[in-house]
């Protein structure tokens, strides 16, 4: 995802100096030059190689942990819960208990959420770990309910604007069934109504 849709509408939309300036954060080697240089609003995220103790590269996370499937697989509760994957993100950054053990080598982290409930990544978020501008407490629950949001933006960053268009969609399907009632009645009205004038 180029770094751009962060200026989004129905995205984050930060402002254009901010996202410049996010992006001239990050480095990039140029494709061209072969040398590395600050990134620009139209270069893409960068993303993590799956390594040295790395976790995945999270920006479909939000889609490929969906849940809220039932009842009996049909996926009607989506319709009203959603879909499920930003709250297993959440459950899964809420999830520690701060127990640990060393397995083969590796060190594993007590989780509820994540399945068989020891997990190799550790508990990334700390109470306090970012300053909200508007004053609000970084709590581990507030910062994990707003990197699950995020995180689901950047599996479906267009999925306000198709909710939108959808919207208005079926509200003209709505208006032109009523219109298309009423030509139907009108048109068969003298049909249904010859007996009537023939008396
Ligand atoms: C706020 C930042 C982070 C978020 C939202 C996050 C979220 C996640 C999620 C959703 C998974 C997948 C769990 C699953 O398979 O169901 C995961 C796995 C993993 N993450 Fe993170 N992570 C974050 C930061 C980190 C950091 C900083 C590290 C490295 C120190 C890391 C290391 C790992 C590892 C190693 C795994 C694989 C775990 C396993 O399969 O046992 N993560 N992470």
């Amino acid at each position: 995802m180029p770094l751009r849709t962060l200026h989004d509408a129905n995205g984050l939309g930060l402002p254009e100096d901010q996202v410049r300036a996010y992006a001239a954060n990050l480095t990039i080697i140029d494709a061209e030059t072969g040398e590395e240089r600050p990134r620009i609003p139209t270069d893409h995220f960068p993303t993590v190689p799956h390594a040295d103790g790395m976790g995945p590269d999270l920006s479909l996370m939000a889609k490929a942990r969906a849940g809220f499937h039932g009842p009996y697989g049909t996926g009607l509760s989506q319709l009203f819960n959603g879909i499920g994957g930003p709250e297993y993100i959440h459950a899964v950054l809420t999830g520690y208990n701060g127990e640990t053990k060393d397995e083969a080598g590796s060190t594993f982290y007590h989780n509820s959420a994540f399945a068989g409930n020891w997990i190799a990544m550790p508990s990334p978020l700390s109470e306090g770990s970012v300053t909200y501008e508007d004053g609000t407490e970084a709590t581990v629950d507030q910062m994990a309910q707003d990197v699950a949001a995020f995180l689901m933006w950047t599996a479906e960053p267009k999925l306000m604007d198709r909710k939108q268009v959808g919207f208005v969609s079926v509200l003209m399907l709505l208006v032109l069934t009523v219109l298309l009632y009423l030509t139907n009645k009108r048109l068969w009205w003298s049909v249904k109504h010859r007996d009537e004038k023939q008396q």
